[in-house]
């Protein structure tokens, strides 16, 4: 199998993601292409991702983008040894032209097809970066859609969920608050950006879930979304300005203050000695540094792949592809659903 070549569709959400990969002969697996085409802009006006825009431009990039993966990668149709595709969860509409799309590429080029977990492959992501998994690994994944804290015993396994957050994702609750301070969407790197002039201790917002009682490993975002908006009500009301900066930054401390707090727990608990942080909000500047002592502090192996592969890209997809190839994991049936609740 060694220099068997992968390719990836990822459409969950808003961004349609070709990725083309190569395996190779010491088991690691190279990045050859990763091309993406983003319908957010689409979406800005609205304030969120609107399905039907998704699906629809989804429609519009995916033969396109699967062109220029393929010529960025120098890879012909006859190249292919298999196709991998996110087949959940997601939005139906979404998921659903990807998964047409590569049941139609697999079938035409006479290889095996895939359908993967998009949450594993925002895990499998990072042995692009930083080589295989040495060992069983958490996964915090933390983005508009997912806000999961994962146990990965082997990329080709089931992966275990510790947690998940009850209400809004981590990414969610950056991008409402962003909208309540008059920062544009998507707001996590607005946020990101604003709160390194303010001070993260100026004000005390809830850490959610954290009492001694609570679900150890489970994250709750809504109630700190809603701190928010009161204090801002509250400030405004008074005819006081809002320091925005100081507002982001505090903000942004409380969910990553709880965010490595409870994963770092959760590694300790677990006996793991490896973390990864996947999802768009791994690109935050505080959560990196946080993590990075923490980690340090507890002995644990921090590996954070770069912004690009952090955010849903069709890269990660087939690099789970590949290691699912090479494990000599038998292909999907052909007709694998497009399933939004995909479990675990
Ligand atoms: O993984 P992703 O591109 O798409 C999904 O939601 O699946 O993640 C996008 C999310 C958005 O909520 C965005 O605001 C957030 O990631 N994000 C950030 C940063 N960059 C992106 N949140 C906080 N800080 C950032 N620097
Ligand atoms: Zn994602």
């Amino acid at each position: 199998l060694a220099g068997a070549v992968v390719l990836g569709i990822e459409t969950s959400c808003d961004e349609t993601g070709v990725g083309v990969v190569r395996l190779r002969a010491d088991g690691h697996v190279e990045l050859l292409a990763d091309e993406v085409a983003s319908s957010v802009d689409e979406h800005a006006r609205f304030g969120g991702v609107v399905p039907e825009v998704a699906s629809r431009a989804h429609l519009e990039a995916m033969v396109p983008t699967v062109r220029r993966a393929m010529e960025v990668a120098g890879v012909r149709p006859s190249d292919v040894d298999a196709v991998a595709v996110t087949a959940g969860p997601g939005l139906a509409g979404a998921l659903l032209v990807g998964v047409a799309a590569a049941k139609a590429y697999a079938t035409a080029w006479g290889v095996p097809l895939y359908g993967v977990n998009h949450l594993s492959a925002h895990v499998a992501v990072d042995t692009l970066e930083h080589g295989p998994l040495p060992g069983p690994a958490l996964a915090l994944l933390v983005s508009g859609g997912h806000s999961s804290l994962l146990e990965v015993a082997d990329l080709a396994g089931p992966v275990n969920q510790l947690g998940a957050t009850i209400d809004d994702a981590a990414g969610e609750a950056f991008d409402k608050v962003a909208r309540l301070l008059g920062l544009p969407f998507p707001g996590g790197p607005h946020i990101d950006r604003v709160a390194r002039e303010g001070d993260p201790d100026a004000i005390a917002f809830p850490r959610g879930l954290t009492g001694p009682h609570d679900p150890a490993y489970d994250f709750s975002f809504s109630g700190l979304k809603t701190a928010v908006a009161r204090w801002v009500e509250a400030a405004e009301r008074a005819g006081r300005s809002v320091p925005v900066a100081d507002v982001a930054a505090s903000f942004q401390e409380a969910v990553v203050d709880v965010l490595t707090a409870k994963t770092v727990r959760a590694a300790r608990e677990r006996g793991v000695d490896h973390l990864i942080i996947g999802g768009g909000v791994a690109a935050n500047s505080r959560l990196r540094w946080m993590a990075e002592q923490r980690c340090a502090d507890a002995g644990i192996t921090l590996r954070v792949p770069r912004p690009k592969l952090c955010t849903d890209n069709g890269a990660m997809v087939a690099a789970l592809g590949a290691h699912l190839l090479a494990a000599g994991v038998e292909q999907s049936s052909w007709d694998i659903p497009a399933d939004p609740g995909l479990h675990v």
